[in-house]
């Protein structure tokens, strides 16, 4: 049996050479580290909380921590530090390689308790819980679906949201969920019509949003200052993407909002770099392309407080980047992830807020291989992939979340931000596919700019207008979803305007 010294640097004994026990050292760290997925009920695919826990998958816990793939976290370390970092360290990596080669001695003494997590909601009991009404079945088999599923909520005066936790009933099928709400009524009306629970499309007038869900994200609170604006006799809308998982799943969502006690000090905005997820990026790659690289920056018009920062991309993104370059001429790096999985998009936090004075660039740099060396590449051979909604197709962007310093207008950033956004699309009309997929998927409210759910003939871009009005079925002088659907359906199959 190999004894193992353990460094001086780790801060452990010093002079003992000492053997790695469970009792000691093994268990207490995986209580920390890895137990808050893997207990029962959680996204982990099996408990990590007891001896025999452990010791049944000790040599892929070793292959896995040596990998890095497990904890999950893609961030690499920047100057930056994130709260809650999930990472191990070289010795804990080491210790536990060592207890293995070791024969997982058990060591001394009683097994260490498992640490207590609040039953259910990792944040405690939410103010509101709401739940599906009904299951809505997801097949075995086929495509990735998007649907919405309206819950009603109605309160009667504006709240503040601190922060959301959507339960899953499935988690092995739910890809993400992206929570938004809806002050209309117009949801819940559709929601069902088609006879299976929930309704496709986002024909709907969004009142705000709260967030979303994806796996091995950390739910928690939003800072003292800050809080999400719920408008009151608003409904949520759970917009959910599934990914059927080889067997028939029932998809019942739970959701906890947690309400701020009053409204926050301070505003909120996110800076999507490129923004629409890069839909005006003219993201095209083509197959065998293994350093296709997407780029775009945004210049902060006023001192903002850079609050976290989450990446979006699919399955052929690889290393992905945000640095601000702060005038002056110093370089931060906000978030630098060098093997990105979509599996794993997590928002990381900033341990405190990193002040950016105005005329920083943000800039954010996204590479993708489509060889077939990328062993997530989803086709095999590799095909051309485009931007679009399918987790085949392709997205980019990173999305920072900032607040403008005190005193510093809200305005002038929205402006800004705004003024991107528009330019994008005007990328994007000249490109008929995507500025049409993108105004049926709304993602950033697209062509619809009036909100209501079909697209006006106005509201498509002149040179594409009398193209896309043939479509116009009822020739009510506008597109509703189903002629839209069309649309998207003759740039499907090839025939595309
Ligand atoms: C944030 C949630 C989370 C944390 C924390 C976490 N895991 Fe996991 N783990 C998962 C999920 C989910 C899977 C299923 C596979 C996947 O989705 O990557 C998994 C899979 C695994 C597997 C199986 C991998 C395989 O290839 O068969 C092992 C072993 C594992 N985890 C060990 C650990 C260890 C050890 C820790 C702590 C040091 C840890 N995990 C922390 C969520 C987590």
């Amino acid at each position: 049996m190999r004894t193992w010294i353990l460094p001086l640097a780790a801060g452990f004994a010093l002079n003992a050479s000492a053997e790695v026990t469970f009792t000691k050292e093994i268990g207490p760290l995986l209580h920390e580290k890895c137990a808050s997925c893997h207990r029962p009920g959680e996204a982990g695919p099996f408990s990590l909380l007891t001896y025999e826990d452990a010791s049944r998958k000790a040599k892929t816990i070793v292959r896995v921590v040596e990998e890095r793939s497990m904890p999950p976290w893609h961030a690499v370390s920047g100057q930056v530090p994130f709260l809650h970092d999930r990472r191990l360290s070289e010795d804990e990596i080491k210790m536990m390689a060592a207890w293995v080669e070791a024969g997982m001695p058990r060591g001394e003494g009683a097994d260490p308790v498992p640490p207590r997590f609040p039953e259910g909601w990792t944040l405690g009991e939410p103010d509101i819980v709401l739940t599906m009404p009904e299951g809505y079945p997801v097949p075995a088999e086929g495509s990735d679906i998007y649907r919405n599923f309206a819950l009603k909520l109605r309160l009667p005066e504006d709240k503040w949201v601190k922060a959301v936790e959507l339960r899953p009933s499935a988690r092995a099928v739910v890809h993400h969920s992206l929570f938004f709400l809806d002050n209309t009524g117009t949801s819940l009306a559709q929601d069902g019509k088609d006879g299976k629970p929930g309704f496709k499309g986002m024909g709907f007038r969004r009142a705000g949003s709260l967030g979303g869900y994806v796996p091995g994200a950390t739910v928690q609170f939003l800072p003292a200052d800050y809080a999400m604006a719920m408008p009151k006799n608003s409904d949520l809308v759970l917009a959910m993407h599934f990914h059927p998982s080889g067997k028939p799943e029932i998809e019942k969502s739970t959701v906890g909002i947690y309400l701020a006690d009053a409204p926050p000090a301070r505003d909120l905005a996110n800076l999507q770099v490129p923004p629409a997820f890069g839909a005006g990026m003219k993201i095209n790659i083509p197959p065998g392309e293994s350093n296709y690289v997407v780029r775009d920056s945004f210049t902060v018009p006023v001192d903002v407080d850079a609050l976290s920062v989450a990446g979006h991309a699919h399955y052929l993104c690889r290393e992905m980047r945000m640095t601000a370059k702060i005038p002056g001429g110093s370089e931060i790096v906000l978030l630098g992830i060098d093997d990105w999985d979509l599996n794993w998009q997590d928002r990381y936090i900033f341990e405190k807020p990193v002040r950016l004075p105005a005329g920083t660039v943000v800039e954010s740099v996204l590479r993708y291989d489509n060889s077939a060396e990328n062993p997530n590449n989803p086709f095999s051979p590799p095909q051309r992939v485009r931007w679009g909604h399918e987790s085949t197709d392709e997205m980019g962007s990173i999305t920072l979340m900032v607040s403008p310093a005190p005193g510093q207008s809200r305005e002038v950033l929205a402006e800004a931000a705004k003024k991107a956004n528009f330019e994008v699309l005007g990328a994007i009309a000249s490109q008929p596919r995507e500025a049409l997929t993108l105004a049926l998927a709304r993602r950033m409210k697209g062509l619809d700019v009036n909100g209501d759910g079909a697209i006006e003939a106005a509201e498509i871009p002149a040179i594409h207008r009398q193209r896309a009005m043939k479509f116009d079925r009822n020739a009510d002088g506008r597109l509703n979803k189903e002629e839209v659907q069309g649309l998207l359906e003759s740039f499907r199959t090839g025939e595309g305007v």
